[in-house]
């Protein structure tokens, strides 16, 4: 299982590099720890899902704007916001090893493998018993599953009172108790847990001392609690009201592997909704509603998504969700839903000195207002698109075997939307094929090719995920039709030209895709 999971990431990887999806940052160096580059399709796919985001957030939502707010702020908006203090993960270094790991993690690994057990206790039972197979009886009374179950049991209890208590030496005594081993080397020879704060410090201006320490934001949303005032004086909005934006967000992770899902730069799309204190369950619920709708409106498939209640509330949070997708290493995070209750803006209040309130009429007073915030991470989407798309079919034909890989990504999503094609490159064709992709430029990302066969244009479309080929062929001069190729049944039809900027819009049309939410 874990095998399969690694191989298919390392293919999605591959894929990502050989077709300008995702390239390693600073390559021809080695490249940069848990650092992307989105090269010419990964960008265009990212403007999308942000143009999908924003549209869905922004546009959709009459009491919602967007800011873009400076990377850089004032330092003691960190010291306000906790990061300062608390934005630490619990690490643990490896003596003989020299490697580095979050020791919350490795607790984490090892629940996950004795789930796994579990999982293949219960099949292997069901394999023997047949049509008879009692899953709850086999688990209340296998004695393997029990022992597990009570394993696990241990490990859960004491891990969840750790977290909460903070308690680093509870952590180092878990990994030793259950014999955690370096998951590279094997070796058991733990240093003591240590927190790590994950922000990144500069120097600004000239002289280097500590009061001109600055961090990177490691979140987006304080750029959101510090306008707060400026957005609600100058869009004239009331309560509930939300602010969104989407940027870059830096966190010097410990442990940063699993390709675009945990690196040190990354971007976030959030969304802090401003309410009367008391109705933030309900708009709890409302947003952790529309936030996974948005997510199934991509047709990726319905079952790949879940939510995860958190064991542990972050240090803002009195109500926080995970929506979790199966990407190709498991069930992992995508997007959270927070209740942050007025925690950030009291803070901002007593460090700034400013009054962060709103005058509510009907209840005749100011107050604070709650928080409910939604936060997902774009190049998590992306990974998540790009690995439920990928499909390698076999397309064997009259005793030649081939194979092809197909994104299958929302057409809306898709970076190129289609592939204009001369069948050959005489004859007048590719003439013809030019104007039509400009007639198509100034409407859609279309490209022009003519190298190679038409057989290899159409499977490097496809592996890119272009919704439609278009082939100017000799018909073509006689009667001003082309075929459109669709990528995902390969079917060809003729079309006449005219009709082609219809066609387009109608397949990768962004508006029917809000509409599809806006309900
Ligand atoms: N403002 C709240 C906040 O930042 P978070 O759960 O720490 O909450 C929100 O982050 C989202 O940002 C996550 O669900 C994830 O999609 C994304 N994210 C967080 N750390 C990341 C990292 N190191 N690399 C890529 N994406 C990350």
């Amino acid at each position: 299982m874990a095998q399969q999971q690694d191989d298919k990431l390392k293919k999605i990887i591959a894929h990502a590099k050989e077709y300008g999806f995702i390239f390693p940052s600073s390559e021809i160096y080695d490249g940069l720890g848990a650092v992307y580059d989105y090269g010419q399709n990964g960008v265009e796919l990212k403007n999308n899902i942000k143009e999908y985001w924003w549209k869905s957030m922004v546009y959709l939502n009459e009491n919602i704007v967007g800011i873009d707010s400076a990377i850089f702020m004032h330092p003691k908006v960190w010291k306000a916001s906790g990061h300062v203090d608390a934005f630490n993960d619990p690490l643990i270094d490896n003596k003989d090893s020299k490697k580095r790991y979050r020791a919350d993690q490795l607790i984490e690994n090892l629940m996950s493998k004795i789930e796994e057990k579990i999982e293949k206790e219960v099949n292997k039972g069901r394999k023997r018993f047949g049509n008879d197979f009692d899953e709850e009886k086999f688990i209340a009374t296998n004695p393997n599953v029990q022992r597990h179950k009570k394993k696990l049991a241990d490990i859960y209890n004491r891990y969840v009172k750790a977290m909460q208590d903070n308690d680093l030496d509870e952590l180092y005594n878990i990994i030793v108790d259950f014999g955690i081993a370096d998951p590279e080397t094997g070796s058991k020879n733990w240093t003591s847990v240590r927190q790590f704060n994950l922000m990144f410090q500069t120097q600004f201006g000239s002289v280097a001392d500590d009061s001109s320490r600055v961090y990177l934001r490691p979140e987006t949303a304080q750029g959101i609690f510090v306008n707060f005032l400026n957005v609600m004086k100058t869009s004239r909005m009331r309560l509930p009201f939300g602010i969104a934006q989407i940027g870059k967000a830096f966190r010097n992770e410990i442990v940063a592997r699993q390709f675009v899902f945990r690196m040190r730069e990354f971007e976030q799309m959030e969304m802090q909704f401003f309410i009367r204190p008391g109705t933030e369950i309900e708009w709890f619920e409302y947003w952790k509603n529309y936030r996974l709708r948005w997510h199934k409106n991509m047709g990726l498939g319905d079952e790949k998504y879940r939510i995860h209640e958190h064991e542990k509330l972050a240090h803002y949070a009195n109500a926080a969700v995970d929506i979790e997708f199966h990407f190709p290493m498991g069930f992992k995070e995508i997007e959270g839903i927070h209740s942050r209750t007025d925690f950030d803006l009291s803070q901002h209040e007593k460090f700034s000195g400013k009054k962060l309130q709103f005058f509510d009429h009907e209840l005749g007073k100011s107050y604070v207002p709650y928080v409910v915030e939604t936060s997902i991470g774009l190049d998590r989407t992306v990974l998540a698109i790009l690995s439920a798309s990928y499909h390698e079919e076999d397309v064997s034909e009259k005793g030649q075997t081939e194979t092809r890989i197909v994104l299958s990504m929302p057409p809306a999503l898709a970076p190129i939307k289609a592939a204009i094609f001369p069948l050959v490159r005489k004859d007048g064709l590719p003439d013809v094929a030019r104007k039509i992709h400009k007639m198509l430029r100034t409407r859609f990302n279309v490209m022009y090719e003519e190298k190679d066969s038409i057989g290899k244009r159409y499977r490097r479309q496809d592996a890119i995920g272009t919704p439609y080929c278009i082939t100017v062929d000799f018909q073509t001069l006689d009667d001003n039709t082309v075929t459109v190729r669709d990528r995902d049944t390969m079917e060809q039809i003729r079309v006449p030209i005219e009709r082609l900027p219809q066609m387009i819009e109608e397949k990768i049309s962004m508006a029917q895709f809000l509409e599809q939410l806006d309900v």
